[in-house]
């Protein structure tokens, strides 16, 4: 207790010393002050805020806070903070004198209650009353796991928030959850207790240098990036983290999240994002940045299985199983290395690869974000002559150098040939070109070489913007449901893929380099080694066993693997045709699981004769087309910008005509009909694509629908239990021409419908689909696992 009373007045004692100040008091509660982080990081960076601030205006105290009791917690604590060091670009007389007095503002506090927090606070407000002090605002540093977040967040918004007129700011570091739906309900909890500009989220990878370099880089040298900061210029992009270091002794935080949650979802694509984002007018604007970033993620084209390659180190199972105290047959499905190939369809970027690798036991620790242009010269001089000037045949790059590797310090590169960059010369420095070093290739004599004047720790890089309030520098709560939102449905994915297992360090050789290929993403060199294989498959015969359904084929596999048979069938369906009749007439349906279909097509298929397709809608809501309910919408946006498919031979449902929706007078049916008649021979399609409602609908044709279940073949309007109504669709006879029709069911929610209509005979008045019947044509099903087993 005396102690705590001696050093409570020396902490006073420093303050009066320090008290001039004008702008008002900080006061900065680091919670888990005792914890890993805080040891290596925070406290140093904290130090550095003090030693960069300190004459500029705001007093500080600082509150290391944790939940062990006050005597040893304080014990511990100031261990950490006397081993804290100066950096060397710091006089050491002043940094000496600035440590003594950063420890002397510096408290430990349990905080393990309510009262706890309470006492806090007021020991804060007593503490400024007493000394004279305006409070300025106060930091909250959660370096705490994050099912600790949400108690100690009650805490603060209940007791801890500061007076009107100064500010808080709570600082959060990762995981913030696992998932889209985790971090969703993460993110919900604490918009309960704190408002959006009040959180800042750390991806620290927004501290490093060379990473927070990237925009003020783009900004400041416009004028030569504006003309070749695009795909007709642009090879690829890579963002890269390579580790030697393995999972040992944090299996236990690993086996859950693994390489993608781990380092791809949140550093190198934030990273890559401010790469490939359009740059605001002004970089300094947060609001500006943080817009363009969102707008980046939504030109991302979806996540697909093959867009993966994925390995596991060897020692890594044996590793889990004994950490997490295991059977020995334990199986780990936790990737730790992790290749992935993204896409947009911007039109800056279309086309061109953005590549994301990071493993544990690699060959080298090293990270870095590099843009490869395009060789756009054809070199006549021989090779000797080419290398001696700097010529236009050498490659042209653009590297941000995260550190370690070969340079071991953060850097930015860019190629001679390319242009001499423009560099703030009071943060960066133009570093000797040694030409015994190669980077990617060259010698580093090819490059404009720039380096930090100061080195800053990533940390302390963020709590200085946190102290400046620069949430450009942070996550939002938009950015991370983003950022989830596009990872998710991979992660999902590739939980039953295989893994590569590799032995780890340069034993590695050429086992996990990659290549693109169709699309997606393959190992280079065959698969050498035993294969991981998850035990969570379906038996290999299955679809051998179940080749039939309601007396028609069956194709039946997990959800992606069918996508990829129905779109290579349907292909092969279109190439049969073109051959026959020299068009295809193809009518497809809408809804939500076409959707992948779409884009597989899109982009797997370019042997496709879309040249002689004719695409007709089976169904349509009385939208305007424009409207993102329209099916016509959804197959424009998923398939149609993509392909080239001649305008006249696309053929939407007429739905709006005279200005109006699906009025009957307006006769939009007959004049699709009619249409069908004149393009379509016999009015035989030559496939149709239909899915299954849970109601047992299929195109528009709902159970006890008034029209198009029988008569003739025709189009007709007709009314849907759910919003929007209205909807056209063909009629069941006219689908019953056509030479083949593909059923398309997929999804968990589908099973109860997919077991029922295995018992049912014909009766499409209770279930439409079930009227689906081509009287000389052929009917497949495509049923997923899920939809079939459930
Ligand atoms: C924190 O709260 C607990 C429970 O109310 C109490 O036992 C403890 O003494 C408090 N710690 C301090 C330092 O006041
Ligand atoms: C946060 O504190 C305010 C003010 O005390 C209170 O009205 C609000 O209910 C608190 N939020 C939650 C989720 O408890
Ligand atoms: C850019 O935005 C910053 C922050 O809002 C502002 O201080 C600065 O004046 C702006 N620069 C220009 C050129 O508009
Ligand atoms: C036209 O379609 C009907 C109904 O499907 C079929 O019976 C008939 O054989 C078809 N005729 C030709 C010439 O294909």
């Amino acid at each position: 207790m005396l102690g705590r009373v001696l050093c409570a007045a020396l902490f006073v004692g420093a303050l009066q010393s320090l008290a001039k100040a004008s702008q008002g008091h900080i006061s900065v509660v680091l919670l888990g002050a005792t914890g890993d982080l805080a040891k290596k990081y925070l406290w140093q960076g904290l130090f550095q805020l003090y030693m960069d601030q300190v004459s500029n205006g705001h007093s500080f105290t600082f509150h290391g806070a944790a939940l062990t009791a006050q005597e040893p917690g304080e014990r511990l604590m100031f261990e950490v903070l006397k081993k804290l060091s100066c950096p060397p670009d710091e006089a050491p007389n002043r940094c000496a004198v600035l440590k003594d007095q950063f420890l002397k503002l510096s408290q430990y506090h349990q905080l393990s209650s309510a009262e706890n927090y309470t006492a806090l606070s007021r020991e804060i407000e007593a503490l400024l009353r007493q000394e004279g002090l305006k409070e300025a605002g106060r930091i909250f540093y959660f370096s705490v796991p994050p099912f600790a977040y949400t108690e100690i967040a009650r805490h603060i918004n209940s007791s801890c928030r500061p007076p009107p007129g100064a500010w808080l700011r709570v600082v959060l570091e990762k995981p913030f959850g696992h998932d889209l739906e985790s971090a969703q309900q993460l993110a919900a909890e604490l918009t309960g207790f704190f408002r959006e500009e009040e959180m800042y989220r750390v991806d620290h990878y927004l501290g490093k240098q060379a990473v927070a370099h990237i925009l003020p880089f783009r900004d400041q040298n416009r004028q030569f990036l504006d003309p070749i900061w695009n795909r007709h210029h642009v090879e690829r992009v890579e963002v890269v983290l390579k580790e030697t270091v393995d999972a040992k002794g944090r299996t236990s935080f690993y086996e859950q999240y693994g390489v993608i949650r781990d380092v791809l979802q949140n550093h190198l694509t934030e990273a890559l994002m401010f790469l490939i984002m359009e740059l605001p007018a002004n970089v300094s604007r947060a609001e500006e940045v943080l817009q363009h970033k969102l707008q980046s993620f939504q030109s991302l084209w979806g996540l697909e299985k093959n867009s993966a390659v994925l390995g596991q180190y060897q020692a890594y199972a044996s590793q889990a199983q004994e950490e997490l105290q295991q059977a020995q047959d334990y199986v780990s499905t936790t990737p730790t290395f992790a290749g992935v190939l993204i896409r947009s369809d911007s039109l800056r970027w279309e086309g061109v690869p953005f590549l994301l690798t990071s493993g544990k036991a690699l060959d080298e620790r090293v990270g870095y974000a590099r843009v490869l242009f395009k060789n756009r010269a054809y070199c006549t001089q021989s090779e000797t002559l080419r290398d001696a000037g700097h010529s236009q045949c050498k490659a042209k790059q653009i590297i941000f150098y995260f550190g370690h590797g070969a340079l071991n310090t953060p850097a930015v590169l860019v190629s001679r040939n390319l242009f001499r960059p423009v560099m703030p010369k009071d943060s960066w420095k133009e570093a000797v070109a040694r030409s015994d070093l190669h980077i990617f290739g060259q010698p580093l004599s090819d490059y404009y070489v720039y380096s930090p004047v100061k080195e800053r720790d990533a940390y302390s890089v963020l709590i200085s913007n946190i102290y400046h309030g620069r949430k450009d520098f942070f996550i939002t709560t938009e950015n991370l449901l983003a950022s989830w939102g596009f990872w998710t449905p991979l992660l999902d994915s590739i939980s039953h893929q295989p893994l590569r297992l590799y032995p780890g360090g340069v034993e590695n050789q050429h086992l996990l380099d990659f290549e693109m290929v169709s699309g997606g993403l393959a190992f280079t060199l065959a698969e050498p080694a035993e294969l991981l294989n998850p035990t969570r498959h379906m038996p290999s015969d299955y679809k051998a066993i179940q080749s039939k359904y309601r007396q028609s084929p069956l194709v039946s596999a997990w959800s992606e693997d069918l996508i990829s048979q129905l779109a290579s069938d349907m292909e092969e369906a279109a190439v049969r045709s073109v051959a026959r009749s020299g068009q295809f007439h193809l009518a497809l349906s809408g809804g939500s699981s076409p959707v992948i279909l779409f884009q597989r097509l899109a982009r797997h298929h370019y042997g496709f004769p879309w040249k002689h397709t004719h695409i007709w809608l089976v169904d349509e809501r009385c939208v305007p087309l424009t409207d993102s309910e329209s099916n016509f919408f959804s197959l424009h946006s998923h398939l149609l910008q993509s392909v080239r498919v001649p305008y006249f031979n696309i053929h939407p449902m007429p739905v709006h005509l005279n200005r109006r929706l699906c009025v009957e007078e307006d006769r939009g049916t007959e004049l699709y009909a009619k249409d069908i008649v004149a393009l379509v021979a016999n009015a035989s399609f030559d496939l149709v694509l239909l899915g299954v409602g849970t109601d047992g609908h299929t195109a528009s044709l709902f159970p006890r629908s008034e029209n198009g279940l029988e008569g003739a073949p025709t189009v007709v309007l007709t009314e849907s239990p759910v919003k929007p109504h209205q909807r056209m669709s063909l009629s069941l006879p006219l689908i019953n021409r056509a030479r083949q029709v593909f059923v398309l069911v997929l999804g968990k929610g589908k099973h109860d419908i997919t077991t029922l209509l295995s018992r049912v005979g014909h009766e499409p008045t209770k279930w439409p689909i079930s009227g689906v019947s081509p009287s000389s044509g052929q009917l497949v099903w495509y049923v997923d696992y899920e939809a079939l087993l459930g």
